[in-house]
């Protein structure tokens, strides 16, 4: 990849998924600066110095680390990752409230070093954050968003090319509406190279149900749950995930990718940050308009909506 000169990405939140979003951007050259900020002083540098150690292994980029928010100075894009995280069983949506508090009371503080970056929310949960955010930071809807169901996305793609017997990036189908159980997969325009999903089929790999497609979609709306019950965190899938939004925002990629915005009419939800696939690009993120969805899909966006209001009301009060 190459390094935009003098690019820099500020990740908040030291912890796993902060350290693993800062790995993830140093291995791929996501950008040329990467600074960590957290208010543990002790941690955040411990895990700048460990990045740092492997510098010789990857392309130009450097890393710092300091609980001094003046590391942000200058940020092109800041990845928000620092709040509470889920625990065995926990749902994300229960992480509100606490965590709300924590994006309130950053973001002015971080707009004042880094008043011209676009800010990525990864803490959950990360819709009702982006609109938390948002409202805090009074930018301009497309500068200010979350990674949403990218991560998502690519599980459902990681599991359709198994079954599929083909490369995931011959998979082209999405996860969209909450980061969450509200999740749902566009079944209607999915397909592996051009063939509609339903008809997809080579040797050794039979054509899917619809029953077997929505059993690989539960496997994915439930599997941050499976691997907090085993290691007691995501943090490597995510990381990667919000490396690969860094890239598109500071190679002004116009890429299309199903991140979070707060939504504008879009399938008749207004309001709410949700993920649909969106043009993400220097500027920030931008819905598609003409997405298409059958009528049960935009029902399951709205319902995902629904799903959402009743945590942002509660997160406002
Ligand atoms: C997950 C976290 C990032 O889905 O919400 O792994």
């Amino acid at each position: 990849m190459n390094v935009i000169e003098n690019s820099k990405l500020t990740v908040v939140g030291a912890g796993a998924v902060g350290a693993s979003v800062a790995y993830a951007s140093l291995i791929r050259g996501s950008a040329r600066h990467v600074a960590l900020y957290d208010i543990a002083a002790e941690r955040v540098e411990a895990e700048a110095l460990d990045l740092a150690h492997g510098s010789q292994f990857i392309g130009a980029s450097d890393i710092v680390g300091s609980a001094d928010i003046s590391v942000a100075a200058g940020s092109h894009v800041v990845v928000i990752t620092a709040g509470a995280k889920q625990e065995p069983g926990q749902t994300r949506t229960e992480l509100a409230g606490v965590n709300a508090g924590i994006i309130r009371g950053m973001v002015p503080r971080l707009l004042e070093v880094a008043p011209d970056a676009v800010y990525v929310i990864v803490t959950n949960p990360c819709d009702v954050l982006t609109v938390v955010a948002a409202e805090a930071a009074g930018l301009p809807r497309q500068r200010i968003f979350s990674s949403g169901t990218v991560l998502d996305t690519s599980r459902l793609r990681w599991k359709l090319a198994q079954r599929a017997g083909v490369s995931t990036s011959s998979v082209h189908a999405y996860i969209v509406g909450e980061h969450g159980d509200t999740e749902f997969p566009l079944w209607s325009s999915a397909t592996i190279g051009t063939v509609p999903i339903l008809e997809w089929e080579r040797p050794g790999h039979p054509r899917m149900t619809l029953e077997e497609l929505d059993h690989i979609a539960a496997e994915v709306r439930d599997a941050a749950y499976t691997v907090i019950r085993g290691k007691g965190a995501t943090n490597y899938a995510i990381g990667l995930s919000s490396a690969r939004i860094v890239e598109a925002i500071l190679q002004d990629q116009h890429a299309v990718l199903p991140v979070s915005t707060v939504l504008d009419g879009f399938a008749g939800v207004d309001g709410v940050a949700l993920s649909v696939p969106s043009v993400v690009s220097a500027s920030g993120a931008v819905p598609i308009p003409n997405t298409p969805m059958s009528e049960n899909e935009r029902m399951q966006l709205r319902a995902s909506a629904d799903a959402l209001r009743g945590v942002i009301g509660a997160v406002r009060s």
